[in-house]
């Protein structure tokens, strides 16, 4: 690692991650809520933020079940070229380190927003994917769920079954969750002793809500992020940087090297 390498973590970071690992060693019941900040490091835009794809398109002309009435091709369109960037791109560290922190822990659930597939590409296999999954389409008619990896999809698509009108299997604005999905969340938020909420503005409900539910039932509640959200405030620990550099930190120290340059730059500039 390079002196002065903005992806290490500062001493006060590398204190509370030392915090949090010593907290989930012994842990048994743990919960992570992911956001779009986790797949920023594979290299897929967020949606809020100086480069969020909310900057360029509007959430209701594009991911609303009033959007794709009113235009369904602009929908898919869209989604074509959602599929063929994610498709092109890869889980990176955190998703592989939170696939560890699942075999480690005994009561572990995942729950993301993300609909890019990368946790479960990743191997979690305990998780709600509560935002749905861009590789999934729904029949509009007759209701199947199905997998569909075709890039570009042909517009518009159609149910093999019964000829109805695809749509992707994406929870959009102003839809619910799927119940399933959310009582499975809510029981892992209450049950948890640590809640790691991961590159999440927590802005949108329901998930936004999952931060306080959590602590209210006990959980010890850590932040990581790139920035500060609202839910920071809120939270036992906020940490600051790249989910790809502090989430592997929780299960083991970086590199002995990096600890030398860092404390030396600490006692230099101390
Ligand atoms: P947002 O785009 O609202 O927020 C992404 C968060 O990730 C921000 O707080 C960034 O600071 C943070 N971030 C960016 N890069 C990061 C990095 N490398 N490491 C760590 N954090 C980083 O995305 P979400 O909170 O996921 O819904 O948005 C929630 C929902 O709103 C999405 O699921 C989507 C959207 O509209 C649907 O599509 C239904």
């Amino acid at each position: 690692m390079a002196f002065g390498d903005s992806s290490l973590p500062g001493s006060e970071a590398r204190a509370k991650l030392k915090e949090v690992r010593n907290r989930l060693t012994s842990a048994q019941a743990v919960t992570v809520l992911t956001g779009a900040g986790i797949s920023a490091d594979s290299g897929i835009p967020t949606f809020r933020g100086a480069d969020g794809l909310w900057k360029n398109y509007r959430p209701e002309e594009l991911a609303s079940p009033e959007a794709f009435s009113r235009n369904p091709s602009l929908v898919w369109e869209w989604y074509n070229w959602r599929r063929e960037l994610i498709a092109a791109k890869r889980p990176n560290a955190a998703h592989y380190a939170l696939v560890e922190l699942e075999r480690r822990i005994d009561r572990f659930w995942l729950i993301t927003q993300n609909v890019d597939g990368f946790h479960r590409d990743a191997g979690s296999r305990k998780l709600s994917e509560i935002h749905g999954n861009i590789w999934m389409v729904r029949c509009t008619t007759c209701g199947g769920v199905r997998e569909n990896r075709q890039i570009p999809i042909p517009i518009l698509p159609t149910c093999p079954d019964c000829q109805g009108l695809l749509r992707p299997h994406i929870v959009w604005f102003g839809e619910s969750l799927h119940p399933l999905d959310l009582d499975h969340s809510l029981a892992a938020l209450r049950a948890c002793e640590i809640l790691l909420i991961i590159g999440t503005s927590g802005v949108v409900y329901p998930a936004a809500s999952f931060g306080p539910i959590a602590k209210e039932h006990g959980a010890f509640v850590v932040e990581l992020n790139l920035d500060p959200t609202p839910q920071s405030a809120l939270v036992d620990l906020a940490i600051q940087g790249h989910a790809k550099d502090l989430v592997p930190q929780l299960l083991s120290p970086p590199p002995l090297s990096s600890h030398f340059l860092d404390s030396d730059r600490d006692s230099l500039l101390g």
